[in-house]
């Protein structure tokens, strides 16, 4: 194992093409006040005792919510409908003011940054809705994700095509006249295009066929292997919790149950009410 890479684990494809060169490494965020606070060796990205809703005034949709994922793993929340998953989602991206809690990543403080300013720190974010460009070619899609680089991103561009052979096929299409799959998997790459640090998604699955769901499982697994931390979203909980290092369960903002992947399955109060026995 190389030297330079101190977050690989053993998980067997060593090809990190994907992430960023630094992936893993120390993030520079630094603001007008100078660095913030660093607390290193815990969680890569970590949303801690998260406590807010949406507004200045609404009411609180997470409740002392608690979601980490570490480097090498893929970690998935679940849930009932309206748990607040997304919202949960959200909060660790900057899309809601959190009342109370915070948000590290690589052991910086970023509760205070905007969504814009994660990205550039290193976040990947495919949210559950409105994740393309209907109107513009899946190419355009892709060249969108790259909007915060200066370098060139074509090589990057190329490692989407590999991983989504499909997507250079349709590249001069445009995206809203993709399937469900085709659509995610621009999405996702749209995501990868500015080699994020830590890759979010939520339901990239959602509303696909069984078939078309392992086949998005199977990309997902093989860009975490590249290195990079993936945490998702799934209403496919069976499934998720399989691939799974770590997982959430979510219920009404509040975490239910957490464990490994395998723990959760194992886990007879989780099976009989949220996997269906
Ligand atoms: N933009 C918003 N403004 C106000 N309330 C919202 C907003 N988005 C979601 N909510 C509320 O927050 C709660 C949690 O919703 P959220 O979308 O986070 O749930 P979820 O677990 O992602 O559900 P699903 O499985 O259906 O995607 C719900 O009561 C919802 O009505
Ligand atoms: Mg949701």
């Amino acid at each position: 194992m190389g030297g330079e890479n101190p977050y690989q684990d053993d998980r067997g494809n060593r090809d990190r093409s994907i992430t960023a060169d630094g992936a893993g490494a120390s993030v520079d965020v630094t603001r007008r006040d100078g660095p913030v606070a660093v607390s290193p060796g815990g969680p890569f990205l970590e949303g801690r005792a998260m406590t807010g809703g949406y507004g200045k005034s609404g009411p609180d949709i997470l409740h002392g919510c608690t979601i980490a994922v570490d480097r090498g793993e893929i970690a998935v929340i679940v849930g009932p409908n309206g748990a607040g998953k997304s919202t949960a989602m959200k909060a660790l991206f900057g899309m809601l003011d959190l009342r109370e809690g915070k948000v590290t990543l690589d052991g910086l403080d970023i509760t205070a940054l905007t969504p814009q300013a994660r990205v550039r720190a290193g976040m990947g974010f495919v949210p559950q809705t409105h994740n393309i460009f209907p109107t513009m070619t899946v190419e355009e899609n892709l060249e969108m994700g790259a909007f915060i680089r200066t370098d060139d991103y074509r090589g990057t561009m190329e490692q989407v095509y590999d991983l989504f052979p499909i997507l250079k096929d349709k590249r001069r299409q445009n995206a809203g006249e993709l399937s469900g799959g085709q659509r995610q998997q621009v999405a996702v790459g749209r995501a990868l295009m500015t080699q994020p640090k830590v890759l979010m998604l939520d339901e990239p699955t959602a509303g696909v066929s069984p078939i078309v769901m392992d086949e998005l499982f199977d990309r997902i697994i093989e860009v975490a292997r590249t290195g990079l931390p993936v945490l998702m979203v799934e209403q496919n909980a069976r499934q998720a919790l399989e691939i799974a290092d770590k997982g959430y369960v979510l219920v009404q903002g509040a975490n239910a149950h957490t464990g490994t992947g395998k723990g959760l399955l194992a886990d007879a109060e989780v099976r009989k009410s949220f996997l269906g026995g």
